[in-house]
């Protein structure tokens, strides 16, 4: 017998972010690319989309999808000897996904153009050049939502 479409019977759906420091082999462009395009396949497969925004040696990770997929990811996360100091910011439920643009996609908020890089600071905390990531579960989807639009822009900017 063949496997249900994935909609066909849509679970509920949650919306989970975590903060994270990074170990110094992940610090290294070339593993985290390789752990992001990882992430991307997995990610697609369980139907869970998010993004995973590097600022100096902290991440912070939205993941939305069906709750179990997405508990079963957290859990697996967690086990994940490339980082520590885990910190659950937010598990909520929701009726619609705000981050649905990728299954998983890194930004390093370092390597953004500079006027990027001020408009943030002018918004969030700085310390040592990077971006401080919020405790708090509201300034934490603020700085999350800012990178995804910043990267929607960089990426729909018309060819000169
Ligand atoms: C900061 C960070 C974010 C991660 N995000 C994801 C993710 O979105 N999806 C994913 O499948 N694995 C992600 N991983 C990798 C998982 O921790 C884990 O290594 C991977 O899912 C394989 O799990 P397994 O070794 O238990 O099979 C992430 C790892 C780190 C350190």
């Amino acid at each position: 017998m063949s496997d249900p479409p994935n909609d066909a019977r849509p679970g509920p759906q949650c919306r989970l972010i975590y903060k994270s420091v990074t170990s110094w082999d992940l610090l290294s462009n070339e593993v985290l690319l390789e752990m992001a395009n990882t992430s991307a396949e997995n990610n697609a497969s369980r139907d869970i989309t998010g993004l995973l925004i590097l600022s100096g040696e902290r991440f912070l990770q939205v993941l939305e999808g069906p709750a179990e997929a997405v508990n079963e990811l957290y859990l697996r996360i967690a086990r994940d000897k490339r980082h520590g100091s885990l910190r659950l910011l937010s598990y909520e439920p929701i009726a619609r996904r705000a981050f649905d643009d990728w299954a998983m996609h890194v930004v390093d908020l370092d390597d953004l153009p500079l006027p990027q890089r001020e408009m943030l600071a002018a918004k969030f905390p700085v310390e040592d050049g990077s971006v401080l990531i919020p405790d708090d579960p509201r300034p934490a989807l603020a700085l999350l939502l800012d990178a995804k639009r910043i990267t929607l822009s960089e990426t729909e900017r018309p060819e000169s």
